[in-house]
């Protein structure tokens, strides 16, 4: 049996064996997928140890994602413009292929699942880190009119701006700071690490108001999808089904199939808004 794991810290909370095991079920496979908690400074050392046992693919997780993108062999262009994996196979030498699935899994599930259209939409992004850096390259692929990062530290936001305004140099992506922004985006996607903890006070109402607004983070709890639905957000999403569909890439990439998430979503999403 082929044994898969995903490696994070904290990792209890992970959704991941769960998502791929159904996945495998449903595609008449029989996988092992276990979660492996990794001490601080110990990624390289874990996936040698866990490679030479024997299993064949990771999913990689905080904090852990811009280590795994140093240690594989080779990255595809989105992990490599992301600086960070989140999908790792085992090749038949022992070398290590990096992916990077979370975009991808946000754009579809945006656009797939919820009917949102990105082509011609003026996007903002909250945040400036891993995972910004992951969802940016496949956002600008959808060719949206404008994409506008916001970050608390500008230096970092610009930086960002900068490096992937080389890469996509036809886009209309800028810098703005957290106090000039205004009610100009048809999409507010929060991708700073805030999450579940704490409540979300950064934005002004005016930039969510009427708005489509989309929390990276899932769970009811979600502090920015909570608070954007009750400033007036006109639609405010956790993240999921990007969960999901990001899991599913990565089942892609290990099975060459890629699974039915929409029975998937049905199931969590009931369990986790009860
Ligand atoms: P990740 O890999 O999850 O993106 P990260 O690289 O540490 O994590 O980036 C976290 C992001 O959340 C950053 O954009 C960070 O802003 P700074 O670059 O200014 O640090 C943002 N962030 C985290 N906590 C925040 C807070 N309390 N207020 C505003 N922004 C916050």
């Amino acid at each position: 049996m082929n044994k898969y794991l995903v490696l994070g810290n904290p990792i209890d909370h992970s959704l991941s064996p769960q998502i791929h095991q159904f996945f495998a079920q449903e595609s008449g496979l029989l996988i092992s997928y276990g979660k492996h908690l990794v001490p601080p400074e110990s990624f390289n050392e874990a996936i040698d140890f866990l490679v030479d046992s024997g299993h064949v693919g990771f999913n990689v997780t905080v904090p852990f994602k811009e280590d795994a993108y140093k240690r594989v062999d080779t990255s595809d262009d989105i992990a490599s413009e992301a600086q960070a994996v989140n999908t790792i196979r085992v090749d038949g030498e022992g070398q290590l292929r990096g992916f990077n699935t979370d975009g991808l899994g946000l754009t579809r599930d945006l656009v797939h699942r919820h009917g949102i259209s990105l082509c011609n939409s003026d996007i903002l992004i909250l945040g400036a880190g891993g995972a910004s850096r992951g969802v940016i390259g496949p956002l600008l692929e959808e060719k949206p009119n404008s994409l506008t990062v916001t970050n608390r530290s500008r230096e970092k936001g610009e930086g960002l701006v900068r490096r992937f305004s080389k890469r996509y140099p036809h886009s209309n992506l800028y810098f703005r700071d957290m106090k000039e922004l205004d009610g100009s985006y048809d999409l507010v996607i929060n991708a700073t690490s805030i999450g579940l903890s704490g409540a979300f006070d950064l934005l002004g109402e005016n930039v969510v108001m009427g708005k489509i607004c989309y929390d990276l983070s899932y769970g009811s709890g979600a502090s920015f999808a909570t608070w954007a639905r009750s400033v007036g957000a006109a639609t405010s999403v956790d993240g999921l089904g990007m969960l999901i569909e990001q899991a599913a890439e990565s089942f892609l990439i290990w099975h060459g199939h890629r699974p039915d998430t929409d029975h998937l979503y049905e199931q969590l999403r009931a369990k986790i808004d009860d």
